[in-house]
């Protein structure tokens, strides 16, 4: 059992809490790979998808998570809801609530709406990104993928890369590290970082060739146009000079070093082309295990939150 009825940042989680979930991955990662992949571990619960903004990973993950547990998963269109003829978000969720479900699971474009929503409904509540504020289970996923890949946290260093201003999963991601004992290191230029950087505790640099050489982890971030009320970067050829994963670069990474993105990539930004057609043959390349990993980790979680008592 988590310490939390609610999952809003990734602060709500005690250590405990995420040895408890990386414990419990391992097992529903072993279930992930048996020929009829489903326990029935969370019959007869109920559990809503609300995804107020678009989605290919987290919303399919938690949909595949709850049903090999074999809740009842139900996908909540908001476009054809009555929020269309004026009700509000919170009358919503009481009603939804009010159908007697275990599990509300939600995204919205509003960093912090979680919090009031959290504050207005009883039952409880994982948030699955709300804005530029938090991402908890792509937190959860990343560092669980890390755990696959080295024996301790304690010393890793890690590079995260790109649009830090607008990105909850940095957010997430670099709190999570610095509590497991990672050494962090922010790389982006001061047009992509928020004021208060000394909120992240962690190094900086601007230009990725100063750090590409040393690191265990590169954690690459996409440039979030849709966040974006103007243009950030003078330019891509700009952005690819000092911030973008190229061939160059992935060579002179350490061996046994991974390269890790939250997903989706935006080909040509973030991450060359080169490196993306040539990474499906590479080991370190993780992009697509995360996705694995997470319905294992969102498993555990879902299972820990329901079924666990
Ligand atoms: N990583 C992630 O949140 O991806 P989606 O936007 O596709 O869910």
């Amino acid at each position: 059992m988590l310490s939390t009825k609610n999952i809003i940042s990734i602060d709500d989680l005690s250590i405990d809490d995420i040895n408890l979930i990386m414990e419990n991955a391992d097992s529903f990662y072993e279930v992930l790979g048996r020929e009829f992949k489903k326990v029935p571990t969370l019959r007869g619960k109920t559990i809503i998808n609300l995804f107020f903004e678009s989605s290919t990973r987290t919303r399919t993950s938690f949909e595949i998570a709850a049903k090999r547990l074999s809740a009842d998963m139900i996908n909540f269109s908001a476009s054809t809801s009555s929020l269309k003829k004026g009700e509000s978000i919170i009358d919503t969720l009481k009603t939804i609530q009010s159908m007697m479900i275990d599990l509300l699971i939600m995204r919205h474009s509003d960093s912090g709406v979680m919090n009031f929503i959290a504050g207005n409904i009883d039952v409880p509540l994982i948030n699955a990104g709300d804005g530029k504020h938090q991402h908890p289970t792509q937190a959860l996923l990343d560092l669980y993928t890390i755990k696959k890949s080295f024996k301790d946290f304690k010393g890793l260093k890690v590079a995260i890369a790109g649009d830090i201003l607008n990105s909850r999963v940095a957010r997430s991601d670099i709190k999570l590290f610095k509590r497991m004992g990672m050494d962090v290191t922010i790389v982006s230029a001061p047009m992509l970082l928020p004021e208060n950087l000394e909120y992240f505790d962690s190094n900086y640099v601007y230009d990725i060739d100063k750090i590409i050489e040393d690191i265990d982890i590169l954690y690459m971030l996409r440039m979030q146009f849709e966040r974006q009320d103007r243009k950030y970067y003078p330019s891509i050829k700009e952005y690819n000079r000092f911030l973008s994963l190229n061939m160059e670069r992935l060579k002179k990474m350490k061996r046994g070093s991974l390269i890790m993105h939250a997903g989706p990539v935006i080909r040509g930004i973030e991450i060359s082309e080169n490196v993306m057609n040539y990474a499906e043959n590479y080991s370190g390349f993780k992009i697509n295990t995360q996705v694995t990993n997470g319905v294992a980790v969102r498993m555990a979680l879902i299972y820990l939150m329901l079924g666990s008592t």
